[in-house]
């Protein structure tokens, strides 16, 4: 339909990117991208009509989203984008394919599809993206691909991680001269820290932490991250527990690239910590939370008793999510980590069955003696002395 809609408007219309990428390896990719050439928008709200689908555009970018159910499309206009300054964002103009193709970032990424009636189907690949994905490498198309954008230095390191494929010797030796050069000291922190994010998203992060603290490139959030035997370990942790988390809690929403920050940070001293959290241009909101777990995440671990059910609530109750996960991965007493586990999984769903107004019914009058006596029953719970309201109710009695 696309290709129908296309040739209509006689654009041509390709299926490009990680999608055309992911298929040739084998894999799903859902996050469809489609470039035309000529005007994006104006076919998205042909396509759109057509097939019954939500159309979003972006007009300053000249894209356009396509949605019907879970189902989605980004459509672009083919653009040569130049850039004003190294490490700006880039500017955009029209253009075809090919040129659209080569601003990209390695050779795997530059693989196009066609869409319309003519050539449907037929494989576009003009920087050797076919050879590439065949000899597992990460390769760019041309040596100022790093200075152009220093992000890619990331992405170079995690898509190699994500599918086994090495960088070639001229890549490597692009990131290292655009290291030599502090091209990413113009890099934004809110692009940095966005590109981190998706870096922690990836199977396994931590691999890829250790290949970007191998270049040097967590240096970028400050000069002291280096990737420590302790780093790892604490990083490892951290993955471990977040996996274990996401496992049992499959829906609870929770920030996890701060747990990762956390663990970057750690052995930061509190200048240290904030030079690094201002280079990510972080809100002052998450600046704030992020500095305060740190240090509750030590003062949890020191208060903690993990026999006492009690103690191990009100120890936690009230904390961010994140500070206990951190303090879960944070500790190797695993005590303290199954004390941690017990409270998430166990005593934090626990409340008193008795309301106010049971409360009211037993002739109490409302006033601060309610919080006492609620506090009362729920420690009562948490130490399995009571199940039932009737229970409940029997031991307000007898207070
Ligand atoms: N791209 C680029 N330089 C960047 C970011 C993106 O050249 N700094 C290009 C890539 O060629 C990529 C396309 O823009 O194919 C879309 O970017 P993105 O959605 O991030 O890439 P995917 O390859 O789809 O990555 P992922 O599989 O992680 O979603």
């Amino acid at each position: 339909i696309a290709g129908a809609v296309a040739d209509e408007f006689k654009f041509g219309a390709y299926l490009v990117g990680g999608c055309v990428r992911d298929i040739l390896r084998g894999e799903e990719n859902l996050d469809i991208d489609i470039v035309i050439e000529g005007d994006a928008i104006a076919f998205a709200k042909k396509l759109g009509e057509e097939i019954g689908a939500k159309v979003t555009t972006h007009e300053r970018f000249g894209t356009a989203q396509v949605i019907k159910k879970d189902f989605k499309l980004d459509i672009a206009t083919a653009r040569t984008e130049y850039y004003e300054s190294p490490a700006a964002l880039p500017k955009v103009e029209m253009s075809s394919i090919k040129k659209d193709l080569y601003r990209r970032d390695f050779t795997i990424n530059t693989l196009a599809v066609k869409l319309n009636k003519k050539d449907f189907g037929l494989l576009i690949d003009f920087f050797g993206g076919q050879r590439d994905l065949k000899d597992k490498v990460i390769r760019v198309l041309h040596n100022l691909s790093f200075i152009e954008d220093p992000t890619r230095a990331f992405r170079a390191i995690r898509f190699s991680e994500r599918f086994g494929f090495k960088l070639t010797r001229h890549t490597e030796n692009l990131i290292r001269s655009a290291i030599r050069m502090n091209i990413f000291e113009k890099l934004s922190g809110t692009r940095l820290y966005d590109e981190l994010m998706l870096t922690f998203d990836e199977t396994n992060p931590v691999k890829a932490l250790k290949r970007l603290g191998d270049y040097e490139l967590l240096k970028v959030i400050h000069p002291k991250i280096s990737f420590s035997p302790e780093l790892e370990s604490l990083l490892q942790s951290v993955h471990d527990t977040i996996t274990w988390f996401e496992l049992l809690f499959l829906n609870e929403k929770y920030d996890k690239g701060m747990l990762y920050i956390m663990a970057l940070l750690y052995k930061l001293n509190k200048e240290e910590r904030e030079v690094a959290l201002n280079r990510l241009s972080v809100t002052s909101r998450l600046k704030n939370k992020i500095l305060n777990g740190l240090n509750a995440a030590k003062n949890i671990l020191r208060g903690l008793k993990p026999d006492n059910p009690i103690e191990i609530y009100h120890m936690l109750e009230g904390h961010d999510i994140e500070f206990i996960l951190f303090s879960m991965a944070l500790t190797n007493d695993s005590e303290k980590k199954k004390a941690i586990s017990h409270f998430l999984v166990k005593l934090r769903g626990i409340r008193p069955e008795l309301k106010g107004d049971d409360l009211k019914a037993l002739g109490i009058s409302p006033g601060p003696e309610y919080s006492r006596i609620f506090k009362k029953i729920l420690d009562e719970k948490l130490i399995n002395r009571l199940h039932t309201k009737d229970e409940e109710i029997e031991f307000v009695k007898k207070l």
